[in-house]
């Protein structure tokens, strides 16, 4: 605009204006320019990119795909180890089978390969019975695996096992399974009111939270799931207290015992004066829930009776909530 600009009147009066129109002129075309870059930097971009982005989308597609078939196995999973139809909890985490293939190991001075090997063994034979079982194992994974894995692995001197307090025999079905696994058909005796529900002094008698009563058929199917040993084990009905219950059993010395019965200090110290006479020399002893909260009598107890010094049994070490004992020879 500004060479329209002739004479100097008009010049004076109208430069500032058309200068002031000029730079706006300016700017717009100056903002179209970059507008238009813009864009054409952008189409560019899109371009190169596009490869990468319908990759991502086929990945996203694929992701989702996956998350949906893993939470329909993940659903099924829990059908088959958490609480759903039974009490405890079956899935262990990785935390806790580690933490019990150490205490396994530094138990029974095994190397930790052979310890984790058992501890997944009786995990899998855990799940197996009482998905075929009969009622439940009782107490938590870490504590009954610890069991299982932990038992052959101390080699007991012979194949004769006590089991004071089965509930359902299926601990005692999967420990036969366990030591045969490892060459020892074990010859089974089990002691137990078997009274239809759990007996505890202390605890009420309220109804068993599986619903599958204490009884002397559940653990005949219970034990018919551990081969020959088990369909010829020897169950005593009746308290581990009952003199006429320990003369009916006390006929061998055994190489294996549970004690798993009566969970008072009174019961367990009675019993472990009892298992004295009954195990046999190089005995292991388990005394289950020790170290457990909510049965601090079996720990007083245990504690007490090898504190006297007398005792035939020597502490070997704890795995999980169980305590590992041996005779001397
Ligand atoms: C904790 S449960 C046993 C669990 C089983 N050992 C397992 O691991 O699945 C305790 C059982 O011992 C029984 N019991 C209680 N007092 C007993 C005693 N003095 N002698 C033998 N069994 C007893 C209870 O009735 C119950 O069946």
């Amino acid at each position: 605009m500004s060479f329209l600009l002739r004479n100097r009147l008009t010049k004076r009066i109208v430069r500032p204006a058309a200068t002031h129109v000029d730079r706006r002129v300016d700017k717009r075309v100056d903002k179209r320019m970059e507008q238009r870059v813009d864009r054409r930097v952008d189409q560019r971009v899109d371009q190169r990119a596009k490869p990468a982005v319908d990759a991502l989308r086929t990945d996203l597609e694929t992701l989702r795909r996956e998350v949906a078939e893993l939470r329909r196995h993940q659903y099924a999973t829990s059908l088959l180890f958490d609480r759903t139809g039974r009490v405890n909890d079956r899935v262990p985490n990785a935390a806790e089978v580690d933490t019990l293939v150490r205490e396994i190991a530094e138990l029974t001075g095994e190397d930790s390969a052979y310890a984790r090997r058992d501890v997944t063994v009786a995990f899998r034979n855990v799940v197996a019975l009482e998905a075929l079982g009969v009622g439940r194992l009782a107490g938590t994974t870490y504590n009954v695996c610890g069991k299982l894995a932990a038992v052959p692995l101390l080699a007991p001197p012979n194949e004769d096992v006590l089991e004071i307090g089965t509930l359902h025999g299926l601990f005692a079905a999967t420990l036969t399974r366990m030591l045969h696994r490892a060459g020892l058909e074990a010859r089974l005796t089990i002691v137990d009111p078997l009274a239809g529900s759990q007996l505890q002094p202390g605890a009420k008698q309220g109804a068993e939270p599986t619903g599958t009563p204490v009884r002397m058929d559940v653990v005949r199917a219970n034990l018919a799931l551990a081969g020959r040993a088990g369909a010829e084990a020897r169950i005593q009905r009746g308290l581990s207290g009952d003199p006429e219950v320990r003369a009916a059993v006390s006929d061998r010395r055994y190489g294996v015992i549970v004690v798993d019965g009566d969970h008072s200090k009174e019961g367990v110290l009675a019993d472990l004066e009892w298992v004295e006479e009954i195990i046999a020399p190089g005995g292991i002893v388990v005394v289950d829930d020790y170290g457990d909260k909510s049965w601090p009598g079996v720990q007083q107890a245990a504690d007490q009776h090898l504190a006297g010094g007398a005792s035939r049994l020597e502490m070997l070490g704890r795995a999980a909530t169980s305590a590992f004992l041996r005779a001397r020879a």
